[in-house]
């Protein structure tokens, strides 16, 4: 058995962990063995280091401090959590995943693609999601969303260029490869966002089965 990797992608407010539950609901309920879980974090040590991330704080981090942590974090989430979980033939709903650092350290602070896709290999090998959800919306939807919920985390605390930079570079990677990524509509209404879903079932099963 592989099990299967499917992770969900989008900025702060998108609904990816509103989603990721009805989603896990939808495949729970015809007997099918979900875990879920997060980027960056997963387990107790991973967590730690998404405190470091997260965590405002008067030193600025550089950015490659923030991709090593970034990939620090994902190399203990796989190593405890992921890939256990991918050789018992479980599925895998991760909320955030390497998307997500194309996206915030490549798009938002501008690293080289090449550096993220050199971690990536190094910590990852050749396992890569089977596939991505990506929540997309507009930054302003999004960000208002998320300061609803109270204090801004350090990310939450960038300008609206920062944001735009992060969606373009996820919707730039579901161009390149439109099999690997469905692109959801997230500024429209839940249950018009868990609609979408719904229709997006019978593909998501099919893999599975696959
Ligand atoms: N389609 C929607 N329309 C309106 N509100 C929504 C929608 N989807 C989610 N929300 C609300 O927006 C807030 C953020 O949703 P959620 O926590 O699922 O986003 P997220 O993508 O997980 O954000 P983060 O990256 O910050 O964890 C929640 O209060 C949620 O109830
Ligand atoms: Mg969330």
């Amino acid at each position: 058995m592989t099990g299967c990797f499917i992770t969900l992608e989008g900025p702060e407010g998108a609904g990816k962990s509103t989603n990721r539950e009805f989603l896990a609901e939808r495949l729970r309920e015809r007997g099918i063995d979900v875990l879920l879980t997060r980027e960056p974090g997963g387990t107790p040590l991973a967590e730690r280091i998404r405190e470091l991330l997260l965590a405002p704080s008067d030193e600025p981090m550089a950015s490659d401090t923030e991709l090593l942590l970034v990939f620090a974090a994902r190399a203990q989430h796989l190593d405890q959590v992921i890939r256990p979980a991918m050789a018992r033939g479980t599925v895998v709903l991760c909320d955030r995943f390497t998307d997500a650092t194309y996206a915030y350290q490549g798009g938002g602070r501008g690293l080289a693609k090449q550096r993220i896709e050199q971690l990536e290999s190094f910590v990852q090998g050749d396992l890569r999601p089977d596939l991505t959800l990506i929540f997309d919306l507009p930054v302003d939807i999004g960000l208002s969303r998320a300061a609803a919920r109270g204090r801004l985390d350090r990310f939450e605390q960038e300008g609206l260029g920062f944001f735009e930079a992060v969606r373009n570079a996820y919707l730039e990677r579901a161009r390149q490869a439109p099999t690997r990524y469905q692109v959801i509509d997230a500024g429209q209404p839940l249950a018009a966002v868990q609609r979408d879903l719904q229709a997006l079932l019978p593909q998501i099963l099919e893999r599975l089965r696959g």
